[in-house]
């Protein structure tokens, strides 16, 4: 799970995937996100968003931010940008087809080909956090469906 800053919208996207599969054993699933920029390394999520998440059930706040590494591309098989600008920088570190095909908008789960982004609630209120939360619980909810059920 791919956004900016790795403090608002990836770290929810973790937290709520992490969350709703955490009780199945069939399967070894890793979860984990990061920012395409260096901004909040080291730092936990934002408050709001913890706040937000914890008033919806999830515990986000043992996650750090860090920042995508090229080296992920050989860790994970599907990674998802929250919008087309992240899609991008992360389709600006890969090293080959094999790369490019892992990096999905995570929307596009939702509402295919449709180009879809996250909103960046980081400069907006309250309720833009839990408009994420929303977005982002409906698009897990198809992950599983489709990949892990
Ligand atoms: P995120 O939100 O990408 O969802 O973590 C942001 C967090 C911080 C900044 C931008 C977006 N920033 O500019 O510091």
């Amino acid at each position: 799970m791919v956004c900016l800053g790795n403090i608002c919208r990836s770290p929810i996207a973790e937290g709520i995937l992490r969350h709703k599969i955490r009780d199945r054993k069939n399967k070894v699933v890793i979860t984990d996100s990061a920012g395409t920029s260096d901004f909040h390394i080291g730092e936990a999520p934002d408050a709001r968003m913890r706040k937000t998440a914890q008033k919806n059930g999830v515990d986000i706040s043992d996650l750090r931010g860090r920042q995508f590494v090229k080296s992920d591309f050989d860790e994970f098989d599907l990674i998802y940008a929250m919008d087309q600008s992240n899609m991008d920088n992360m389709l600006r570190l890969a090293r080959n087809e094999n790369d490019r095909k892992k990096v999905k908008l995570i929307l596009d789960e939702i509402y295919p080909g449709e180009g879809r982004e996250v909103p960046d609630p980081y400069y907006g209120g309250d309720e833009g956090f839990q408009h994420v939360f929303d977005l982002l619980d409906e698009a897990t909810d198809k992950i599983i469906e489709k990949y892990i059920d």
